[in-house]
């Protein structure tokens, strides 16, 4: 059993699943969010980025204090709309405060060109959670994405319609 913490949750992995609170009560967080608030005011950009989160931008304010809630909330719907692309199962959301995934095995970094979704991380090289290999791990013979809960990356997943590359075969190829 250990931790490990993304940008917006705090993962709990125990036996075969992630267990992914949503980081709402971490003071490291709130500074964080305080921090890039101001930047953003610095350059003149606060009503863009909420709008980001959600069009009406005080929606997007108070989403964006509660961002871990948003992405597993997130994840839950893409999940369930879209089960035949390569995504870590979300067995079961609640509220979006805690989700129950499937627990996968971390890729290794050589193994980043063998994921899903290479076109899409292509054609947006600003889109991280397709650049990391923290991002997919092995489940079963098939490499999967872990983390798809920011809302862009979320509306190119339900319009995707391509069959994945990344399977077992290749992994023996490559190890
Ligand atoms: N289903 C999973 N299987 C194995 N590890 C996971 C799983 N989900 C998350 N993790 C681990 O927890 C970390 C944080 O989870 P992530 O979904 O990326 O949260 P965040 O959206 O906050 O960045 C990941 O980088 C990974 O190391
Ligand atoms: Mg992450």
């Amino acid at each position: 059993m250990h931790f490990a913490s993304g940008h917006t949750r705090t993962v709990l992995l125990i036996g075969g699943v992630a267990i992914k609170f949503a980081s709402l009560f971490q003071p490291r967080y709130w500074l964080h969010g305080l921090k890039r608030l101001r930047l953003f005011a610095q350059r003149r950009e606060v009503g863009g980025r909420l709008r980001h989160y959600h069009p009406n931008p005080l929606a997007g304010g108070i989403l964006y204090y509660f961002w871990g809630m948003r992405s597993n909330l997130l994840e839950r719907d893409i999940w369930r709309d879209c089960q035949h692309l390569p995504l870590a199962p979300t067995y079961v959301s609640f509220w979006g405060l805690v989700n129950i995934q499937r627990r996968g095995t971390p890729i290794q970094t050589h193994e980043l060109a063998l994921c899903p979704f290479r076109d899409l991380a292509q054609e947006h090289p600003n889109w991280s959670d397709l650049h990391k290999p923290e991002h997919f791990c092995w489940i079963g013979d098939r490499i999967c994405l872990i983390d798809c809960g920011g809302p862009e990356l979320g509306e190119a997943l339900r319009a995707y319609r391509k069959i994945p590359v990344a399977t077992g075969r290749l992994r023996t190829q490559t190890t």
